[in-house]
């Protein structure tokens, strides 16, 4: 039996890194695991332009412990107003990686997002025409859809025509929770491509009221019932280079999870290899995870692979429930055990 396993550095193309102490708090987790992240633009106000990234990008770096090494990747949050050009430069300048479409209303602080998809349609055909790729929050927002049904009614009602008119645009559905969307992303072009997190690989629906009401295990997309774990779990093991790792780590003080008004999102950058290669030891998979890991992603995105190597061993992690500090950050698997820890 396998005790360790050494992979090439993964990075992780969906994270939440916050802001100030936030930031601060939380980056070195990711840090220690992974070499770059692409980082998400749903701050307080948003991430909407070149100069806001840039802005951005040297306060992650200014808040990197020494020593570390970890490569944030810059994206542009969508509005119904974005310039085009001003993407297209940042992109040129390599300042932008991507940009990020939230649906207005769909998740945290994406007030701002876009009401219409026909309002950036010019934009996504600048993005299709230099190469940028599109991340994507897959929901319908629409209030008489059940929040079960908004992935897959996003997928007939935006992605698929847009991907239709477009085809030659790079697409990173992000966070897929249903079979739906596997069977979507697999049936696709080569431009489309999708993340999978550790917690719908883990939990199904039930997980959120186990026992009660339990919001450490609420996130959006929300998970959905078993079939869809199942799907999930299948995809990501099974070798298609379209899956890749996107854990959307997304930190809130426990105040803010504990509260009549839970925030949605789950903080899973503390273990979140230990997470993953649990999945893919139940699946069978081991040989496939330094693939979903390490290789996908940086293909898909036109970026060279890593090339130092982190190990994992399977000796078992116990992880805490709270994580010291001023924001009390319960980690996803809080009180449990992963039968894998993180030998650096
Ligand atoms: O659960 C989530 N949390 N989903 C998102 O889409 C956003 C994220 C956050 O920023 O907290
Ligand atoms: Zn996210």
């Amino acid at each position: 039996m396998t005790e360790t396993i050494t992979i090439r550095r993964p990075d992780d193309w969906h994270l939440h890194l916050r802001d100030g102490a936030m930031l601060e708090a939380v980056l070195p987790y990711t840090a220690r695991q992974f070499a770059r992240a692409i980082v998400m633009p749903n701050l307080a106000p948003p991430v909407t332009t070149m100069a806001d990234a840039a802005a951005y990008r040297d306060r992650i770096l200014a808040a990197l412990p020494e020593g570390m090494h970890f490569t944030p990747l810059m994206t542009a949050y969508l509005t119904d107003t974005t310039d085009a050009g001003d993407l297209a430069r940042g992109h040129g300048e390599g300042v932008l990686t991507a940009a990020k479409l939230y649906p207005a209303g769909a998740t945290t602080n994406s007030a701002s997002g876009v009401t219409d998809i026909a309002n950036i349609m010019g934009v996504l055909e600048r993005m299709a025409e230099i190469g940028m790729v599109l991340c994507v929050h897959g929901e319908v927002t629409d209030g008489d859809i059940d929040i079960f049904d908004r992935e897959a009614v996003f997928i007939d009602r935006v992605l698929a025509p847009v991907i239709e008119r477009l085809p030659e645009l790079k697409v990173v559905y992000e966070h897929i929770t249903t079979r739906d969307a596997v069977q979507f992303v697999e049936g696709a072009g080569p431009n489309v491509a999708a993340t999978i997190t550790p917690q719908h690989l883990h939990i199904n629906r039930n997980a959120i009221f186990a026992g009660g009401i339990n919001p450490h295990a609420y996130c959006l997309p929300v998970a959905k019932r078993e079939e869809h774990r199942l799907a999930l779990r299948a995809f990501a093991t099974g070798g298609s280079a379209k899956a890749f790792l996107g854990t959307d780590s997304a930190p809130h003080a426990r105040h803010a999870k504990e509260s009549a008004c839970g925030c949605a999102g789950i903080f899973n950058a503390p273990y979140a290899l230990e997470s993953y290669i649990a999945v893919f030891e139940e699946e069978g998979a081991l040989d496939r995870f330094e693939a979903f890991a390490s290789e996908n992603g940086p293909r898909f995105y036109g970026l060279p692979l890593n090339e130092d190597t982190v190990t994992l061993a399977r000796s078992g992690t116990d992880v805490p429930e709270r994580l010291d500090g001023e924001h009390e950050l319960t980690p996803f698997h809080a009180g449990q055990r992963i039968g894998w820890s993180f030998a650096g």
